[in-house]
């Protein structure tokens, strides 16, 4: 059997910085959670600098892209003010993707169809920047066919539904989404696009979509997050405990030389 061609991971790290603006603070910083993705194992790092900067900011991009070893996938909608911040941010590859301020997150892909004029442009000069343009899409056969016109060289199937469904257990429609996500990628790299997926993607739909070999690259942020509390919590509890034991250890000794007692 011919091996697969490698699949890399690419690592969101925009809910680190939703918990740090939660206290408006610096802590935890989105670009340590990026140098410790690395240092574990991750091909790159994913962040979306949204319109309302509800959590990365600027300066978190501009310091991503001057710390981090690995290539660094700008998220953004199509606007000219994000244009101007990514070109002067010079990340490996941007991400084209929807953005309504209302979301709670990226629902839907890029509709690339309707937009196409808009975009043609927009995607020129990024691709004339060096810049890899993705495009964050449906796995729509007119959606694909339309990325492929715009020079595109990448698609970012967007696995949400498909993702939900399997969770709610709607197995009928984790189903029909498989099946489109299967012919969509097959489609794309038919017509010469590189392959990535990701949105909503947890341990077991991240295994079953990896044994697609289309896929050249899922962006995981959200689900493993969220691991990372429980994989971390214990420990993090025995280093304040830890912590507060010197502390008080110290106080002890101090206490001591206070009152004159060995
Ligand atoms: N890819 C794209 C284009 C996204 O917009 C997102 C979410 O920001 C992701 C991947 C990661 O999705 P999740 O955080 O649900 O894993």
């Amino acid at each position: 059997m011919a091996t697969p061609p490698p699949l890399r991971l690419g690592v969101n790290v925009d809910h680190v910085a939703t918990l740090r603006n939660a206290r408006r603070g610096r802590n935890p910083d989105p670009v340590r959670a990026a140098l410790l993705a690395i240092e574990a194992g991750a091909d790159g790092i994913t962040a979306h600098l949204r319109e309302d900067r509800r959590h990365i900011r600027d300066d978190d991009m501009a310091r991503l892209k001057a710390e981090i070893s690995k290539p660094l996938n700008f998220e953004m909608a199509a606007t000219e003010d994000m244009l101007r911040i990514s070109l002067a941010t010079k990340p490996h590859a941007v991400c084209l993707v929807p953005e309504r301020r209302e979301e709670l997150t990226t629902e839907g892909g890029l509709d690339v169809v309707g937009q196409h004029n808009a975009l043609a442009p927009f995607i020129a000069r990024l691709n004339e920047a060096g810049i890899r343009v993705s495009l964050f899409i449906a796995a729509d056969p007119r959606q694909i066919e339309m990325a492929a016109k715009l020079r595109a060289p990448v698609i970012e199937i967007h696995t949400g539904a498909w993702c939900d469904a399997v969770v709610d257990g709607h197995a009928a429609k984790a189903d029909a989404e498989w099946h489109r996500i299967v012919a969509g990628a097959a489609l794309a790299r038919s017509v010469g696009l590189e392959v990535h997926a990701g949105h909503g993607l947890d341990y077991a739909t991240a295994e079953k979509i990896a044994g697609l070999p289309v896929i050249a690259e899922l962006n995981i942020g959200y689900y493993m997050i969220g691991e990372a509390l429980f994989v971390g919590l214990a420990e993090t509890v025995r280093a304040m405990r830890a912590a507060m034991d010197r502390g008080r250890g110290k106080a002890a000794g101090a206490n001591h030389s206070l009152t004159g007692k060995a």
